[in-house]
């Protein structure tokens, strides 16, 4: 079975396009969503349509959890962001029952989705919605352990925004130093898929995973899309920080 794996889509209508029609060419069976649909893009009301449609599973993010709660410890910015973000939710009144799914869809999110050999969560294994494992964290190797001792094979994350693979030795993979395809060996991993609408390893381009469970396999994708158009969505709206659409540019 062939699943493709995306997250943190954070409202980017632009990039989730591109993600799904380069989706479509991948002969997956599955869609699974590792959260963030929404916070920080202009177009959340689509991305959580589009979502609702064509994922087989979502689970829950810290920005879709702080649309429907009051967000602890996010900075000025992402707090403007989810705001205006809960705003475009409470606002959108054209069709009542249209509106009712969306806020049902975001409180019934599941915090992690266990498959035996496969754990798939938004943050980390430990706290599946609010902590990050960073590259640098293969540096704390008790953290790591900690971490690994909940994983019974392979966990898929996503929250940093940085596409990898940590491995329970100690390492972690970029995609480009793996040429994108990885072969699931013995060892446990943490299967970070990257950001599909706000990538921060320093590539613009849409990241995703696809996971064949037949080849035991992990093949990384990044994807075109219309970063300027996106870029000047978030200049438009003042409640959105400049700084959100600049960083689109540079994938930082
Ligand atoms: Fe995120």
């Amino acid at each position: 079975m062939k699943r493709a794996l995306i997250s943190d889509i954070h409202g980017n209508a632009e990039a989730l396009e591109a993600v799904l029609a380069h989706i479509r060419g991948q002969g997956v069976d599955q869609i699974f969503c590792l959260g963030d649909i929404i916070g920080y893009g202009p177009d959340p009301l689509f991305c959580l349509d589009t979502i609702m449609k064509v994922a087989d599973l979502t689970i829950l993010g810290n920005h879709d959890q702080a649309a429907l709660f009051d967000p602890p410890g996010f900075n000025p910015v992402a707090l403007r962001a989810i705001m205006w973000t809960r705003g475009q939710l409470e606002n959108d009144r054209r069709d009542m029952q249209v509106s009712d799914a969306r806020w049902d869809f975001l409180g019934e999110l599941p915090r992690r989705h266990d498959e035996g050999a496969f754990l798939f969560v938004h943050g980390s294994p430990r706290d599946p919605t609010n902590e990050y494992v960073f590259p640098e964290h293969i540096y704390e190797p008790v953290r790591m352990q900690a971490l690994f001792q909940r994983v019974e094979k392979y966990c898929f994350q996503g929250h940093t925004h940085i596409p990898g693979i940590f491995t329970e030795g100690g390492k972690f993979l970029t995609p480009a130093t793996l040429g994108g395809v990885y072969e699931l060996g013995e060892e446990k991993m943490m299967i970070n898929v990257g950001s599909v609408g706000q990538p921060r390893d320093e590539d613009p381009r849409a990241c995703y995973v696809v996971l064949d469970t037949d080849l035991n396999s992990v093949t990384f994708h990044r994807v075109e899309y219309d970063v300027q158009a996106t870029r000047k969505k978030i200049l438009g709206l003042p409640e959105l920080d400049n700084m959100l659409g600049e960083r689109l540019v540079t994938g930082r």
